[in-house]
């Protein structure tokens, strides 16, 4: 059987070539109708676009590339699933990839991505000094990190969230308020870390900080949090700059008989949909995910109309309570 030719649609369809052609690419001003009629004809003809075809018409591939550090992560979960959503309402296909803490697979990555001549870049990852990123000339929206003076970052306000969990606790009674964060560190942990040392010090606190490897094991992070009871078995604050390691800190803190929120209270960070739903009870700071991803796309569709963008985008975080925390006194 002869291979089906855009004409065949645009015959059948009783539409021009050109017709048939803005309607896969969906270029131009079309009706709702003509959409309709085409797409129905391709569908009855059991036609398929050729889409290397199309992107020698276009000059596109309609293909996006994600990077995070790892899909498994709650965050970054939530994240790229979200913004999957957007681009392929958009007609995008997204390639995700988990760049982990392997500074040479996230560069194969990237040269891979590059190579399949993506139209853009999401880049929400961990590592440093990834010489790609210099040289890459195509749109590049960077989440949580920097990575060149000329693509925009969209972030959280880490600081501000950092200090706001850190004076909840303070208001809230805790007077020994240990913080744990994560190696290796990223412009975000900087600044909660750097948050939370300045609020302690404004009140005359001492800041302690106990630091886990963001892709170390389990193991790894139960001895170190059980090296922090151990040392400072008066701890009655914790403000863990993400959720799973708050929900570790406080099974292990139940496993020692703290009461909650009498003895010790626990804030987390990130508040993700997954952490809601598998530790209700946990106080924590929420990073505004949709919100990032919306703000992601809008300057990604900004930046291939080349429009001018933003250097970056600090959306604020808001404070989810739980029974980690006890009950805010002035309500
Ligand atoms: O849980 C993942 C954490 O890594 C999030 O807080 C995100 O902002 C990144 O820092």
């Amino acid at each position: 059987m002869a291979k089906l030719r855009l004409e065949d649609v645009a015959e059948a369809a009783g539409v021009s070539k050109a017709t048939v052609s803005r309607v896969i690419n969906r270029r131009g001003y079309l009706s709702k109708k003509t959409i309709n009629l085409v797409e129905r004809t391709m569908k009855e003809l059991n036609y398929r676009p050729n889409a290397i075809a199309q992107q020698m018409t276009t000059g596109k591939t309609q293909l996006i590339g994600i990077l995070v550090p790892n899909v498994a992560n709650p965050f970054f979960g939530e994240l790229a699933s979200t913004l999957e959503n957007h681009l392929f309402k958009m007609g995008y296909k997204v390639l995700v990839g988990n760049a982990q803490n392997d500074a040479a697979k996230e560069s194969r990555y990237l040269q891979q991505l590059l190579n399949h001549q993506v139209d853009a870049l999401i880049i929400a990852t961990h590592n440093h000094n990834i010489e790609e990123y210099q040289n890459a000339n195509l749109p590049i929206i960077a989440i949580d990190r920097y990575l060149r003076q000329d693509i925009p970052v969209i972030q959280s306000d880490n600081y501000a969230g950092a200090k706001l969990a850190t004076e909840t606790l303070i208001e809230r009674g805790a007077t020994k308020i240990v913080h744990t964060d994560n190696l290796p560190s990223n412009q975000h942990d900087t600044q909660r870390k750097e948050a939370y040392e300045a609020t302690m010090r404004a009140h005359r606190l001492t800041p302690i900080t106990y630091l886990t490897d963001f892709y170390g094991d389990q193991a790894q992070r139960v001895a170190t949090f059980n090296q922090l009871f151990d040392e400072h078995p008066d701890v009655n604050g914790i403000f863990a700059s993400n959720d799973t390691d708050a929900a570790l800190l406080l099974q292990i803190a139940r496993q020692r008989n703290y009461r909650l929120p009498d003895d010790l209270q626990i804030i987390g960070y990130d508040g993700t949909q997954a952490s809601q739903l598998l530790a209700p009870d946990l106080a924590t700071i929420v990073q505004p995910i949709a919100k990032m991803a919306n703000a992601t796309i809008d300057l990604l569709e900004l930046q291939l109309k080349k429009q001018t963008l933003p250097a970056s985008v600090i959306l604020p975080v808001t404070l989810r309570e739980g029974t980690t925390l006890r009950k805010n006194k002035r309500r």
